[in-house]
């Protein structure tokens, strides 16, 4: 791919934009030398007013959600983009949020540009658990661990049960519940079926993948050996 694409691509300017930036002398290699539009180097070694070009397509990243953020992009309040360089919201291909997570929930989300990754981490046939942190407005009544866990739970307005869920009662009000599937606010309405209401609601692991003690807002990119641990086994 020509030099003027792939920095377009990555959310740098416009390729009129870009081509300015060319003719600045702003893009140059790792020795400080001056690059052309049409010049082949090697992605690691482009510079950008001396800093290093942003990852190549096929990016995959972890973030913090705090509470008060959404994931959509159409939303006229804060969203998760916010806390990313603002380029990483004008590169093509398009970085999107693997599945999302509610305004009131917090945790780790991920976000990547390619499709085939993002479909293979949401889809059920996968199986990759998720992790999530529950307090719950009442103590449990009992019988909640085995109903999720059967299989059977229809919540309102579905055609299919979902799938079977583990839950763990850390106390009779703090759960931690791993599901495989993500349905809307599934969450929130698996207890709302069973008469009580989640106060608040973190994820904390997605696969093998933990948040590990990212503080809230903050983000890392994800190596190979981040996406092998995130389809292992936790
Ligand atoms: N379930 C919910 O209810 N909300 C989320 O954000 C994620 C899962």
């Amino acid at each position: 791919m020509k030099l003027i694409k792939l920095i377009a691509n990555l959310g740098y300017g416009s390729r009129k934009q870009v081509a300015a930036m060319f003719r600045a002398g702003m893009v140059t290699d790792a020795h400080g030398e001056v690059l052309y539009a049409d010049d082949q180097v090697p992605h690691e070694d482009i510079r950008i007013d001396g800093e290093p070009l942003d990852p190549p397509a096929g990016l995959l990243l972890m973030l913090h959600k705090p509470v008060g953020y959404t994931c959509s992009t159409k939303d006229a309040g804060r969203i998760v983009y916010d806390l990313l360089p603002p380029r990483f919201r004008l590169r093509s291909p398009v970085l999107s949020t693997v599945g999302r997570l509610d305004r009131d929930t917090s945790g780790l989300l991920l976000l990547t540009d390619d499709g085939a990754l993002l479909h293979r981490i949401v889809s059920p046939k996968t199986h990759l658990p998720k992790v999530y942190e529950a307090t719950l407005a009442q103590d449990l009544r009992g019988d909640e661990a085995q109903l999720f866990a059967s299989g059977t739970l229809m919540l309102e307005s579905e055609k299919e049960p979902l799938a079977p869920a583990h839950l763990e009662a850390v106390e009779p009000r703090f759960v931690r519940l791993t599901l495989t599937e993500g349905r809307y606010h599934q969450v929130r309405r698996m207890f709302a079926a069973v008469g009580n209401h989640v106060l608040s609601l973190h994820r904390s692991r997605i696969g093998g993948m933990p948040l590990n003690g990212l503080p809230a807002g903050q983000w890392r990119i994800l190596d190979d050996g981040d996406r092998s641990r995130l389809f292992a086994a936790p």
